[in-house]
């Protein structure tokens, strides 16, 4: 079990997916069941301060995750809870206990053999809390920022760099200080700070890092 842990677009699902890959082993994104949450519950015109509808929401979720896509229901939803609007939603019900708690058996589910590889934000610390190892993946604001414009523009999606350095600052500070299984690092945790790093040397990091501890058993 290895759990990735890092703020908003870190590159930690990109990471994690390699390195599950590259194992073999199964992958959990855990952020796109907080997104999904929200996108079911504006879908679903439910109130935001409603924590028992949303936790509702949260245990009757049709969601589904095939080869890079996300579904609710019938509906393949990959992009719709990609969008800037669905971040800031999740972010907002993944500040409720009661979604957090509904969410957590579902999370742990994935974790089948022969290994999971899970990314989020309470990973280490809530959900696999005996994982083998973890890692708290992070870059500074301005180079997240700056990548996911590059990705925006590359979409055809317009994109401002002060908008999404504010919203990422924002993000970050709402999962830092809430009071549920808020963001940070664990002393257990490996840092890997990407600012300076290719997506190639943060799997190949991650990778040694779980080849020393398979060895050292
Ligand atoms: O990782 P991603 O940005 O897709 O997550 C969307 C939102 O879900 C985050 O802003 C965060 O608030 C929340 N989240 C969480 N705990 C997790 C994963 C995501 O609170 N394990």
């Amino acid at each position: 079990m290895i759990a990735i842990d890092g703020p908003s677009a870190s590159g930690k699902g990109t990471v994690a997916q390699a390195v599950a890959q590259a194992l073999g082993w199964h992958y959990l994104d855990s952020g796109a069941l907080y997104r999904l949450v929200a996108l079911a519950a504006l879908r679903a015109r439910v109130d935001w301060t409603d924590a028992r509808r949303l936790a509702g929401v949260a245990s009757a979720l049709d969601a589904r995750f095939t080869s890079g896509d996300a579904w609710l229901g019938a509906e393949r939803v990959t992009d719709a809870i990609r969008t800037e609007a669905c971040s800031a939603a999740a972010s907002q019900v993944a500040g409720v206990p009661e979604v957090r708690a509904a969410l957590l058996a579902r999370q742990r589910s994935f974790r089948q053999p022969p290994g999971l590889a899970a990314e989020g934000r309470d990973m280490g610390s809530v959900v696999f809390p005996d994982a083998g190892l973890k890692v708290f993946l992070t870059a500074t604001v301005e180079a997240r920022a700056e990548r996911r414009y590059k990705q925006l523009i590359e979409k055809g999606i317009p994109a401002n760099i002060q908008t999404l350095l504010r919203d990422l600052r924002e993000r970050d500070a709402r999962d830092a200080e809430r009071p549920v299984a808020p963001l940070r690092q664990l002393p257990d945790a490996h840092l890997l700070d990407t600012t300076a790093m290719s997506v190639d040397e943060a799997v190949a990091k991650v990778l040694a890092w779980q080849g020393e501890r398979a060895s050292s058993r």
